[in-house]
């Protein structure tokens, strides 16, 4: 599986000393992940990587053998749903006459890729084609910068045919080897940037004449052969999924910098999981151009003035051609760099962006490159050194997961403050999120740790979506409404930073507001936001089968029973915390309907008690427990008219999910002996799936049955057998980081129950762990004593919080995290009797668990609680008829 280059980066890894040392960004590029392996700061506006041809494109590039059609500037990261975005794609070809022998459509210019010389670390991607000639880029937070190198294309010659073919074997000499042979390092120190390119590439001084200038038109009536040229191709119209809409437009004009030709204009396209359309916005500076056309297909390419007047492309394959001056390509060992800013908002922001974050005169040489590459390194090492781990005994390929895993926790949601015209207002505004039901369970509840301050933009942010279209979103993503996937889990998102003490800025009680809003009134079309079935709901104590409420796709009923019953009590803890007991109530018992789909009838694998769906009659509609599960019609509950009751898992795996009750979960399948050897059951008879979210909390939820070792061991199994450092190491979609910030958790030795403040614990898989606020100013230490990497010393025999012994399998955020503090384990080869017994069990409600909301003292930040005032009425277009 790791072939040589992999290994090679692993020693180089080894001897270094920063974060992003150790990150390897082509984890999950193959086997569903879905992985973006590309250019982009932490929350960046822009990512920039080379797009592929094939099925599993959804982040652009993919570690197979499929054929690459440009660097685009915008993806999307580990999500299902049809490829998003990847439009605006620039290529570098060598067209063998003039433009009109140049290759347009993705699909007649692709080009397969030179395996082994793909390379990529954070805030960097590049690779080399099978024509030789090599794409790199590196970003700021809007803008992409590419560095295309036309390796052996011969400026000197003007004369000499087209040769591809010798061309190609020359550089055999020079480009890096074939996989399975020893790689050069991927990341040369880049300190001091180099001043010009590798000497390869960089014909002689003065060597040929005819190079200096434009040839002039052959005197003789006899024309040479035709010319090879180099030439840039600007794509406008095919994004991945080709959804263009028509409505664009491209402008060509001049800058102050000399050479230089501007395209900048819009495009329109259709979300990839979403509802409408998008506009989107470009601005591209191409230097060294001798000419330049536009094209669109069905004609022939077009050559045009730089006249700066916009002109309407409606032609869904048209973009645009810049022949480059041989002699320019010359004087940069055939190097060119271009530059392109993207903005939401519209396309003078586009070209703002590109030269406030990379000025002119600062983006098209070699060492501007090196200087922007080595500024994003920079900025992923700040972000990520809010956490250091000790790694003495911990082993090489575990450490890379590791980095790599925190690395994709925070390349989504993408920060566009600022940058869209959605609707006034100075409150952040994020977007991608894709989609919260698989966010909320692990990344928000590491930002809660590791980003506070991201994590309160966000919150403002979804609570300003909800003032504006009047509820909260589960997935948005290109600033458009996302398909809802389960419950309203955004409640859910919003409680876990409410119970954590995020506060900075936040209107928390607009935040209960819009929490109430979901629970309360239904969308027009709630296949976008907030709920459905909630007057269903209100009189069944639960989500009907056959619920009536128009406004949407009716499935999922089990499922969204549950979810709703979890997001129910999100809103309970923070009414609670703001002393509004009537209200705390009401949600409190609203959290309890998922009792009423649990069928103590139903059998499976020996084992009695489902949650199975209901009609509003009253009558249980049976489902195989299995179904959705891996060993039956995995592949049947999506979101689609025949997804079933149960959304993407099965219920034997949904029958586990009461993280607020627990106790009342156990106790309804029979007493926590049969609790834990039914979760015994779920994993070994393969009803487990680890490829999707609700599959994360389940692998720690022992501790409930007092058993924390077998938690431990069930992690260790899991992650063993399923995220590992290649291509194929995350086992689903990553789906914006979940996958990642689930294999970081599990390395911390403990689970947030997200949306309370409860973590259990299981083991840490480094001897000592620093975290750090760095607004607050404070730390949290976990040490463990007797550490050998959880090899035979895996089962905590002891645990100290702050100084005191610690008997509970579980502790709360506050307790370690909300001024500092350290928590200590001493471990070893056998189960202990640590953790086990009633009072040592993480809290559920029916248990009267007072640690799932904040501790004593934290509920200050809920003031006075205003009274209702729903805005959904106001506004423009909450109705998005399909
Ligand atoms: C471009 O400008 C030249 C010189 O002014 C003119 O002859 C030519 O027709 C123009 N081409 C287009 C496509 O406008
Ligand atoms: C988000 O973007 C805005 C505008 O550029 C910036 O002020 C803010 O600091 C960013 N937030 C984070 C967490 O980086
Ligand atoms: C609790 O919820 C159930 C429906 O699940 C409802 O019948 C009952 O009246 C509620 N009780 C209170 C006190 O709100
Ligand atoms: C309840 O409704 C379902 C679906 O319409 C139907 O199949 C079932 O027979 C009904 N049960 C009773 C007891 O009427
Ligand atoms: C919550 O945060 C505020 C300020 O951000 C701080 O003053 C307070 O001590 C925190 N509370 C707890 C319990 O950590």
């Amino acid at each position: 599986m790791l072939n040589a280059a992999w290994t090679v980066s692993l020693l180089v890894a080894a001897a270094r000393a920063v974060p992003t040392d150790w990150v390897d960004p082509f984890i999950g590029t193959t086997n569903g992940g879905h992985v973006f392996p590309g250019a982009t700061l932490p929350f960046g506006s822009v990512k920039s990587v080379a797009d592929c041809t094939g099925n599993e494109n959804q982040g652009g590039f993919v570690w197979d053998d499929s054929l690459i059609t440009g660097i685009s500037p915008l993806h999307d990261d580990g999500t299902g749903g049809s490829p998003s975005l990847g439009q605006f794609k620039v290529f570098p070809q060598i067209c063998p006459g003039s433009f009109d022998t140049c290759k347009l459509s993705d699909t007649s210019r692709a080009q397969p890729r030179r395996r082994g010389t793909e390379k990529a670390h954070p805030g960097y991607f590049g690779i080399t084609l099978g024509n030789g000639l090599e794409l790199e880029t590196t970003v700021t937070a809007h803008v992409a910068l590419h560095r295309f190198t036309f390796h052996g294309f011969d400026t000197s010659q003007p004369h000499k045919p087209p040769s591809i073919v010798r061309r190609q074997q020359e550089e055999d000499d020079e480009l890096p080897p074939p996989e399975n042979e020893d790689v050069p390092p991927e990341n040369e120190d880049t300190e001091t940037p180099p001043t010009r390119p590798p000497g390869h590439a960089i014909p002689p001084l003065g060597s040929g004449t005819k190079t200096s200038s434009t040839p002039a038109a052959p005197a003789t009536p006899t024309p040479p052969p035709p010319q090879p040229s180099a030439v840039i191709l600007f794509d406008l119209t095919q994004d991945l999924a080709h959804s263009y809409q028509g409505a664009g437009s491209m402008r060509f004009s001049k800058t102050s910098e000399p050479g230089v030709v501007r395209v900048s204009g819009t495009g329109q396209f259709v979300p990839s999981f979403g509802a409408n359309y998008y506009r989107v916005h470009f601005c591209l500076d191409v230097p060294g151009v001798k000419k330049f056309a536009k094209y669109s297909m069905g004609m022939n390419p077009e050559l045009v003035n730089a006249t700066g007047e916009s002109e309407r492309v409606g032609n869904s394959n048209s973009g645009a051609l810049f022949e480059i001056d041989p002699k320019y390509l010359h004087e940069r060992g055939n190097t060119i760099q271009t530059r392109i800013g993207v903005s939401w908002k519209n396309e003078k922001q586009a070209c703002a962006f590109a030269e406030d974050e990379i000025p002119n005169g600062r983006w098209n040489h070699w060492s501007d490159f090196e200087v922007v590459r080595s500024k994003g390194r920079e900025a992923w090492d700040e972000l990520l050194n809010v956490v250091e781990v000790d790694t003495t005994g911990v082993d090489n390929d575990f450490i890379v997961n590791f980095w790599s895993s925190m690395y994709r926790s925070y390349i989504a949601p993408t920060n566009i403050t600022g940058d869209h015209e959605l609707w006034d207002s100075n409150e952040p505004y994020w977007d991608s999120f894709y989609c919260i039901w698989d966010s909320f369970r692990t990344v928000h509840p590491l930002y809660a740790i590791t980003a506070r301050t991201a994590q309160a933009e966000i919150i403002r942010a979804l609570i300003d979506i909800w003032r504006n279209r009047g509820w909260l979103p589960d997935c948005r993503m290109s600033l458009a409404p996302g398909w809802t996937q389960g419950g309203s889990d955004a409640d859910s998102l919003l409680a876990d930073s409410f119970v954590k003490n995020i506060t900075k800025d936040i209107d928390w009680n607009a935040g209960l507001r819009s929490m109430i809003t979901d629970a309360t009134i239904t969308p027009g079309y709630w296949d976008v936001e907030g709920r459905s079935a909630i007057e269903r709901r209100k009189q069944l104590g639960y989500v009907p089968v056959d619920d009536d409420t128009p406004g949407g796709l009716v499935t999922r009923s089990a499922s969204k029973t549950l979810e709703y019953a979890f997001n129910d009590f999100g809103i309970a803890l923070v009414a609670d915390a703001f002393g509004l007991e009537e209200t705390a109530k009401e949600y409190y018992n609203a959290s309890n309907d998922w009792i009423n789909l649990w069928n103590p009838k139903t059998e499976s694998a020996g084992f009695t008690g489902f949650i199975q769906p209901r009609y509003m009659n009253g009558s249980w509609k049976d489902v195989d427990p299995r179904h959705c599960s891996p060993v039956l019609g995995h592949f049947d509950c999506f979101l689609n008219y025949n997804g079933g009751e149960f959304y993407e898992a099965s219920s034997w795996e949904y029958s586990f999910f009461m993280p607020h009750d627990m106790a009342k979960g156990v106790e309804l399948m029979g007493g926590k002996d049969t609790f834990n050897k039914r979760l015994e059951a779920f994993f070994e008879n393969g009803y487990h799936d680890i490829g999707d979210e609700p599959g994360f909390l389940v692998c720690f939820l022992y501790n409930y049955g007092g058993r924390p070792d077998m938690t431990v061991d069930r992690v260790l199994k899991v992650l063993n057998a399923f995220y590992f450092p290649g291509p194929a190491g995350v086992p689903g979609n990553d789906d914006s980081g979940a996958m990642g910030a689930f294999v970081v958790f599990s390395s911390f030795g403990f689970f947030p129950v997200a949306g309370e403040s409860v973590y259990l614990i299981s083991v840490p898989l480094f001897p000592k762990i620093t975290f750090r606020d760095p607004d607050q100013g404070t730390t949290a230490q976990i040490i463990t004593h007797g550490f050998d990497g959880a090899k035979k010393n895996k089962y905590v025999q002891r645990a100290r919080l702050n100084g005191k012994e610690l008997l509970r399998n579980w502790f709360a955020h506050d307790e370690l995290f909300g001024i500092g503090g350290t928590l200590e384990f001493w471990v070893g080869e056998k189960p202990s009797l640590w953790g086990t017994t009633d009072e040592d069990l993480p809290p559920s409600m029916s248990t009267g668990g007072k640690f799932l909301g904040m501790l004593e003292g934290a509920g200050s930040q809920a003031r006075a609680f205003t009274s209702m005032e729903h805005k959904s009425d106001k506004g423009p277009g909450h109705h998005y008829p399909r």
